[in-house]
């Protein structure tokens, strides 16, 4: 694909995986196929998928709720697109395996848009799961590309069959998403989520931040490149789309 001339290598390099698996999860005919005025709740919505999808939801009319673990990742995921957010330290959402928990998630989305999401966005797998069926509205879609506390998900199925509800499995993005998404991100309408950039011999560093959810958004490491902020062709098209939103994201100088 044609590398977006706005973007430097590190930002142009971050993206698709992240941002084309939202695209298919969100907007593809095999994933949830968000319609304007959906609620989408984002798990992660200040990660690597959820920072883009927080966009996408936007772009699509969508609202979207956002779920996090900081005042500033609450603060982040509000600028990249969420209508509302909620921090799932303060709402003592630690553990989501118990009923209680689920209910409590349910009121905080009715409390803050209004209504259940027709969307769920899930990637965090065994400890939201069960959460995420909960909170679907009646015949809402789970969406799923992966299990990051655990591939075994334990959910009660009376809240699935009884609503009607669906799980939909994605996985990465075929061809055709991939270059729309692609194309956003060449007009703007998607902007990186890079965070932080780390030299090849840091790379440990950057792999460490990523295990421990220390980093918002994605991390960078740069292989060829010899400093950050080279690659850019299109100066002016970076000046319509302004720093402030392509380096919303950037907590972190280079290593
Ligand atoms: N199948 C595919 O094509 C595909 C593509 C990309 C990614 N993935 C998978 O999707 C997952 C997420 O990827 P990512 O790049 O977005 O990772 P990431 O940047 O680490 O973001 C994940 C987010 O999930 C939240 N989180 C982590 N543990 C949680 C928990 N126990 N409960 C609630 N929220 C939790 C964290 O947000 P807070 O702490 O702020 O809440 C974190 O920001 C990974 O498992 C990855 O392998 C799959």
């Amino acid at each position: 694909m044609p590398k977006p001339a706005h973007l430097t290598w590190e930002e142009a390099a971050c993206n698709t995986l992240c941002a084309a698996t939202a695209y298919r999860m969100l907007v593809g005919d095999r994933g949830a196929r968000m319609k304007q005025g959906d609620v989408v709740l984002i798990w992660g919505a200040a990660g690597g998928l959820g920072g883009y999808a927080a966009q996408l939801v936007r772009n699509g009319g969508g609202i979207a709720v956002g779920v996090v673990s900081s005042a500033e990742r609450a603060e982040l995921a509000l600028k990249a697109g969420c209508t509302a957010v909620i921090n799932r330290r303060e709402l003592g959402l630690d553990t989501m395996t118990d009923p209680k928990s689920w209910r409590r998630l349910g009121e905080e989305i009715r409390r803050l848009v209004g209504e259940d999401p027709h969307i769920v966005f899930e990637h965090t797998g065994q400890e939201t799961f069960a959460a995420s069926v909960y909170v679907a509205r009646r015949g809402g879609a789970v969406v799923t590309c992966g299990s990051s506390s655990g591939y075994q998900h334990l959910y009660d199925n009376r809240h699935l069959w009884m609503k009607t509800k669906r799980i939909i499995g994605s996985h990465g993005a075929n061809a055709q998403e991939c270059h729309e998404t692609n194309r956003l991100l060449g007009l703007g309408m998607l902007t990186p989520t890079l965070s932080a950039v780390y030299s090849l011999d840091d790379a440990a560093q950057a792999v460490r931040a990523v295990q421990l959810n220390r980093h918002p958004g994605k991390v960078g490491v740069r292989c060829l490149a010899p400093q950050d902020g080279l690659g850019i062709t299109d100066h002016e098209q970076r000046a319509r789309i302004g720093e402030d939103r392509l380096r919303l994201f950037r907590t972190q100088e280079t290593s």
